[in-house]
């Protein structure tokens, strides 16, 4: 297999990814006992760092790990990753896991965490879904009740994801008791009459940190957001659905189970939001933003 990178951060050294090795044991490969998150890179500075290790803290948090590093220690594990040639936009991805031990469900006393982090260019979207939007289908979110723990278990959103990309869609949009939870991978909001409606958090989604940028750049901006639950009818009615997250950014969904979301185009208000997001990013790029 050929890596994109030429190192790997695994247990406090840097390798090269073909002699980074994981035993057998780790909880991780036995269990999916572990945590990770995802950071975007965006003109070699890692966008919302502040936000992602406080989600780590919550993930670590609810499985009940030692974060075993300070948010100094992460920024410098992770600077370190970055490709200082690669002009490109980098993703960080970091994985913790509850470590190597006989397989025992119950937790082992004195287990050393097992700490892995790579840095990868950034897969942009492909040009046209931005400017069309893309396919999502409804399906039943049959994900456990802590979505909010960002889980290396991704069982369900693998099969559901696959789900989607097998009915000719990118994703799919999860409904739990005919309330729209989130994506497979992304958080969802939707417009209605100049309204932006986006899940509240809870046990049920992920707390997106892309999410979390969008409804502050709305309200900082003067447009109407709601946290509230989204039924059904009213993703059905909406004049625009967006999908969100570190990689995609703010996504157009223009068909739904083969019907159009409103006139089937990308809407004026997403035209909107996407380019207040880019100034944050530039902002960011510059320095002016976190
Ligand atoms: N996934 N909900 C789920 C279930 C997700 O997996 C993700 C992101 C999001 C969006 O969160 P954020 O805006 O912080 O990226 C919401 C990442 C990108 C992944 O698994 O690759």
């Amino acid at each position: 297999m050929t890596h994109p990178m030429s190192q790997v951060y695994l247990n406090g050294q840097y390798l090269p990814p073909d002699q980074a090795r994981v035993s057998v044991f780790d909880r991780g490969f036995i269990f999916g006992d572990g945590i990770y998150e995802v950071i975007p890179v965006f003109g070699g500075r890692l966008f919302r760092l502040a936000h992602h290790l406080s989600r780590l803290d919550a993930s670590l948090a609810a499985i009940r790990l030692r974060n075993p590093h300070t948010a100094q220690e992460w920024n410098s594990i992770f600077t370190r990753l970055l490709e200082k040639d690669g002009k490109d936009d980098q993703s960080i991805y970091l994985q913790i896991t509850r470590g190597v031990a006989p397989r025992d469900h119950a937790f082992p006393p004195n287990i050393t965490p097992t700490v892995f982090a790579y840095a990868q260019p950034l897969k942009y979207s492909p040009p046209e879904q931005l400017a069309q939007g893309v396919a999502a289908v409804t399906t039943a979110d049959i994900r456990w009740a802590r979505c909010d723990i960002k889980a290396i278990a991704l069982l369900a959103n693998a099969l559901l994801r696959q789900q989607a990309i097998d009915q000719g869609a990118v994703e799919a949009i999860l409904v739990r008791d005919g309330v729209v939870t989130e994506g497979a991978a992304s958080n969802i909001f939707v417009v209605k009459n100049g309204r932006l409606i986006t899940a509240p958090k809870g046990s049920f989604i992920l707390p997106g940190i892309t999410r979390d940028l969008v409804v502050e750049i709305a309200r900082a901006h003067g447009i109407n957001c709601d946290e509230l639950p989204v039924k059904l009818e009213t993703l059905s009615s909406a004049d625009e659905v967006w999908l969100t997250s570190s990689t995609k950014e703010i996504l157009p969904i223009t068909r739904i189970d083969d019907k159009p979301v409103g006139n089937g185009k990308p809407g004026p208000m997403h035209t909107r939001m996407f380019a207040l997001y880019k100034d944050y990013k530039q902002a960011f790029i510059q320095g002016k933003a976190d």
